[in-house]
This record gives structure tokens, C-alpha cells and sequence, in this order.
């Protein structure tokens, strides 16, 4: 993959959450995520790849853009696998809460599992708990191993959860093995990257969320060195079929690492619409505004912070016009 992929998706994650911010608290979710697709899928045409998307808003008969097979990027250069989230957390704009990300992924051709719009049980850690957790440990052997590996006590550790009914009973073991908790609305992707960074104050997530979101953090985590665990969780026979169509056939097996981003490389990037942790959201005044992005690859372990000042007078479409 060309290195300098990584300099231009940035574009492509600040234009969409440049696009979506200004959703932000307005109750209007759908808004916020077709503006930052739209302006998304504008700046992706500018970049010299041939990318087909294979994470994105969805079926080709159910997503106007940036839907599962769509091809993106000017058509000379790589040929890569995309993975797009458009808004992460989108209910988070509407709410104009904390953590809303422009996410953005790229690997080489065939290294990204094709993960449908199911749910996917998951577990993520930094680097120092690398292959000290597992799905098949209880939630207290896991808290147990992740809290030896950072040095901590298990009343240290912080488990972020995605706040749903479904998780009352994780919730309840967490509590019961000591560890705290940070209970969050959506935005299982930061939460996942989030675990990367001390500073966070996040050291693991657990529970149930979206599948193709645990392909997007798979790919940061790589960049990262981090590991997420996922299995898949399909709710009616139609998606027990489509997990055998994407090759696993027993939906109890444990996704690790490389099944979910294979190969050496992967490229990932992410622009806070919201403010979160991790990244500052969009600021406005007048025809300026301000983005934070993080931007990393795989191959080199580089991971970059990069402040955007963007003159939106000069860049109305959020794409120079050359
Ligand atoms: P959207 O941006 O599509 O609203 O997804 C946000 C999210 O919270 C993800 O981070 C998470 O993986 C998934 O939804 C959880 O799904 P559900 O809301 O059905 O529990």
C-alpha cells in the first residue's frame, strides 16, 4: 500500500466530520450521517486508489453511496479494501455528546472481513494485555489478566460497556470482579481505540456491538498494536447464513486479530466530530473550523495527531478545486 494513503484519507475523515458537526444536537441523526457520507464520498474520489468499499452505510439497494461493493478513489493507484463509518455514533451528533468519530480504513485487497450489519460480541484491549484475554475466559479472569498486565489492581481497571439492557448481566460481573466501569450510549469503535491510550483512562472493552464496527477497530488496533477479540452473534437463520457465506461456518469461533484484518499492513484513520477522550470535536467561527485527527499505520507503527484549520470560504465543498 502506498504510505501516502494515510496523508489523504485524513482529508477524507475531516471533510465528513466538518460535514456532519454541523448536525450537531439538532435531533437529526440521518442528516448528520448522509452529509458526512455525501462529503466523504466526494473527497475519496480525489485519491489516487481503487478502492472498493467492503465495510460502508450498507447493501447496494439499501445505501445511495459508500454502499458494500462500491468503487471509490480516482482508479489509478492500489487496489485496497475499505472500511468506512461515516458518523460513529450517531445518535452521539444528534445528542451532541462525547465521542462521535469520521472513521476511515484501508487494507489490501481481501484482508478485511466482510462483516454484515449483525452484532458481534467483542473484547479489546491495549498493548500490554495482548493475548492475555480471551472470549472464552470469565469477564473476571479477563479483568484479572488485563489489570497484571498494565500493573494495576482489578479496582483500577476501567471496562467500558455499551449501556443496553442486554449487558445487565456483563455489568453485574464487572462490578462483582471489583473493576469499574464506564457505561457509554454508542461508540464502540473509541471505546476500542480508547483502550490504546493511557491517557484514556480506558482499559478494555466488553460486550455486545455492531460487527462491521469490530472490523473498523480491528484495523486502529492493528495500527496500534492493541487486539480485539469477536464472535459473531447472528439473530435469525438469514444471518446465520450470511456468517457461512463469509466463510464462519460455526458462529461460536473466536475472531482474532487476523481474521478480522489479515496481512501486515492496514491504514486507519479517525476525525472527532464530537469531543471524546481521545480527539477534540469540530469547533466553528465564522468561515473557519478546527478538526483533530489520528491517523496511523500498521506497517511503520506510526501513529500521527494532526490539527486541521480549515477555511471553509476557500474549500466550500469541503474539496479544492484545482
Ligand atoms: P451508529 O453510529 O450506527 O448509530 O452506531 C453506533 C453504535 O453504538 C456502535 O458504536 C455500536 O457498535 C453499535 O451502535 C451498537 O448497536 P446497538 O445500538 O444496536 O446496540
Amino acid at each position: 500500500m502506498e504510505r501516502s494513503l494515510s496523508m489523504e484519507i485524513v482529508r477524507v475523515t475531516e471533510a465528513a466530520a466538518l460535514a456532519s458537526a454541523r448536525w450537531m444536537g439538532r435531533g437529526e441523526k440521518e442528516e448528520a450521517d448522509g452529509a458526512a457520507t455525501e462529503a466523504m464520498r466526494t473527497v475519496f474520489d480525489t485519491i489516487p486508489m481503487h478502492g472498493t468499499v467492503v465495510i460502508g452505510e450498507g447493501e447496494k439497494d439499501e445505501a445511495p453511496m459508500l454502499y458494500i461493493g462500491e468503487e471509490v478513489g480516482s482508479g489509478n493507484g492500489p487496489e485496497v479494501d475499505i472500511a468506512v463509518d461515516p458518523v460513529e455514533g450517531t445518535n452521539i451528533v444528534a445528542l451532541g455528546t462525547w465521542n462521535a468519530l469520521c472513521v476511515v480504513g484501508i487494507a489490501d485487497r481481501g484482508n478485511l472481513l466482510h462483516a454484515p450489519d449483525m452484532y458481534m460480541e467483542k473484547i479489546a484491549v491495549g498493548p500490554e494485555a495482548v493475548g492475555k484475554v480471551s472470549l472464552d475466559y470469565s469477564v473476571e479472569e479477563n479483568l484479572r489478566a488485563v489489570a497484571e498486565a498494565k500493573g494495576k489492581d482489578v479496582e483500577d481497571v476501567v471496562a467500558v460497556v455499551l449501556n443496553r439492557p442486554r449487558h445487565q448481566e456483563l455489568i453485574n460481573e464487572i462490578r462483582e470482579a471489583g473493576a469499574r466501569i464506564k457505561l457509554i450510549p454508542d461508540g464502540d469503535v473509541a471505546a476500542s481505540i480508547n483502550a490504546c491510550f493511557d491517557d484514556t483512562g480506558v482499559d478494555i472493552l466488553m460486550g455486545v456491538g455492531g460487527a462491521p464496527e469490530g472490523v473498523l477497530s480491528a484495523i486502529g488496533l492493528k495500527c496500534l498494536g492493541g487486539e480485539i477479540q469477536g464472535r459473531l452473534k447472528p439473530v435469525d437463520k438469514e444471518q446465520e447464513q450470511r456468517c457461512v457465506e463469509m466463510g464462519v461456518k460455526d458462529v461460536s469461533t473466536i475472531l482474532y486479530m487476523d481474521d478480522l484484518c489479515s496481512g501486515d499492513d492496514a491504514i486507519f484513520a479517525a476525525t472527532g466530530i464530537t469531543d471524546g477522550e481521545l480527539l477534540k470535536g469540530v469547533q466553528f467561527k465564522g468561515d473557519k473550523a478546527t478538526t483533530e485527527t489520528v491517523v496511523m499505520r500498521a506497517k511503520s507503527g506510526t501513529v500521527r495527531f494532526i490539527d486541521g484549520n480549515h477555511s471553509l470560504q476557500k474549500k466550500p465543498n469541503l474539496v479544492m478545486e484545482d
